[in-house]
């Protein structure tokens, strides 16, 4: 079958059919268990994992022309859920070589303005940031800090392996383990194609004690308030359906078939968006979304050492002057959602890959933040590789073969 970089591609048979069938009355309560017990704090889910961000910021309920400071280079659902909660932004610079905004450009950042009152991290495709530099950061500066693990559940800030030495045991009390330990705020998504993925759906845990009493972190009445708005039907019915339809689109492209059906589901609207206005709108989200987050919670670990093992193949095999070397560093602590590579000519190398049914087309952000040049240079050159389940040890090492072919007759 073709390899995909998006369009359903963590989905097999086994998925498609419990997307259409599962459903227990219970899991919204195990999820919210699960994640409670996880992220130790109080857990509201929603539709989206903008949602979830909206709720935090509104939770806070700031001073008007408060700031929130992101990574320049995330998705537009990001920026527009910080919008919808009438908050400015302030987008933050990669660091060179990096994914992730540093500690020294947050701080530059909160001498300029003093109105940066939250701060998100997204540890962007599971490489962790430097988060005991900006903990520490926000702390003192008394900011609040929400790490939204859209990309990262079970990316580590720290490893059990370094845990041994007297540095590091000190270093371990200070620097928490996991992503999700350690801000005021989490934020989950289980959107297509994300480490936790219900084709849609969004989690905030509220780990900061003084907002969990707040009147919009109790349940019931309070939902009222929150106005967390039920799911129309015919939407459920679209996201029920995309395991299904993606799944005969990727079958179908070797016989030439799928393009056009893409094409034609699409253009009648029939497959799930993952951009639309209506989606930040903030909705509770049904049962049969958290079964679907339940059972890839349940899988979360074999999928992380499968990830890593296919970052890793990339890693070792492929031509070194398009990796950046302090992302490798970091493969072993990383959720590893994508593998990314930095080249010029990316669409060239997009059109050969397809010749061999490699679809890798989908780069995810590809309009950032003009203010920051690092992150506009990033989005003019990532290519994202596919780490996912449906990618074998065999297929990472005939990807890394056909770019290095294609990387010398450059
Ligand atoms: C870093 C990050 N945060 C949040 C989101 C929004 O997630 P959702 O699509 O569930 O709203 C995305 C979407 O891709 C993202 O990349």
């Amino acid at each position: 079958m073709s390899i995909f970089n998006s369009l359903g591609s963590n989905y097999n048979l086994e998925y498609v059919l419990k997307s259409l069938f599962i459903d227990n009355n219970d899991a919204s309560n195990k999820l919210k268990n699960l994640l409670e017990k996880k992220y130790q704090g109080k857990a509201t889910l929603t539709y989206k994992g903008r949602g979830a961000l909206t709720l935090a910021l509104k939770i806070l309920n700031l001073p008007k022309e408060s700031v929130v400071a992101i990574n320049g280079f995330t998705c537009f659902a990001v920026y527009k859920a910080i919008e919808k909660a009438s908050y400015s932004v302030e987008c933050l610079d990669l660091q060179n070589k990096d994914l992730n905004f540093s500690s020294e450009t947050l701080i530059n950042a909160l001498r300029d303005n003093s109105k940066i009152k939250v701060v998100v991290i997204q540890n962007t495709l599971g490489y962790p940031c430097d988060i005991e530099k900006i903990e520490k950061i926000c702390k003192e500066k008394k900011l609040i800090l929400i790490e939204d693990l859209a990309h990262c559940v079970g990316t580590k800030y720290s490893d059990d392996r370094e845990a041994g030495s007297p540095r590091s045991r000190l270093a371990a009390k200070r620097v928490a383990g996991e992503a999700g330990s350690v801000g005021d705020f989490v934020t989950l998504s289980f959107s297509q194609d994300k480490m936790i993925d219900a084709v849609s759906g969004g989690a905030l845990v509220i780990r900061n004690k003084k907002f969990q009493n707040s009147i919009l972190a109790s349940q019931g009445e309070a939902l009222e308030l929150l106005e967390l708005k039920t799911l129309n039907f015919l939407q459920q019915l679209k996201d029920r359906f995309y395991p299904l339809l993606t799944y005969k689109i990727r079958f179908l492209y070797d016989l030439s078939l799928g393009k056009p059906l893409h094409f034609i589901l699409k253009n009648l609207n029939l497959l799930s968006k993952l951009m639309n206005e209506s989606l930040y709108t903030l909705y509770s989200l049904p049962n049969w979304y958290c079964s679907l987050a339940l059972t890839e919670f349940a899988k979360l670990n074999p999928q992380l050492n499968h990830r890593r093992k296919i970052a890793q193949i990339y890693a070792d095999n492929l031509d070194k002057k398009i990796l950046s070397e302090s992302l490798m560093k970091n493969i072993y602590l990383s959720s590893n959602l994508r593998f990314p590579v930095f080249l010029e000519n990316r669409k060239s190398l997009i059109n050969y890959l397809k010749k061999d049914n490699i679809h890798v087309a989908d780069i995810w952000y590809d309009d950032v933040a003009p203010e920051c040049p690092n992150a506009v240079n990033v989005s003019h050159t990532i290519l994202n590789l596919p780490t996912h389940i449906n990618v074998s040890e065999k297929d990472a090492l005939r990807i890394t073969e056909k770019i290095n072919i294609w990387l010398k007759s450059q």
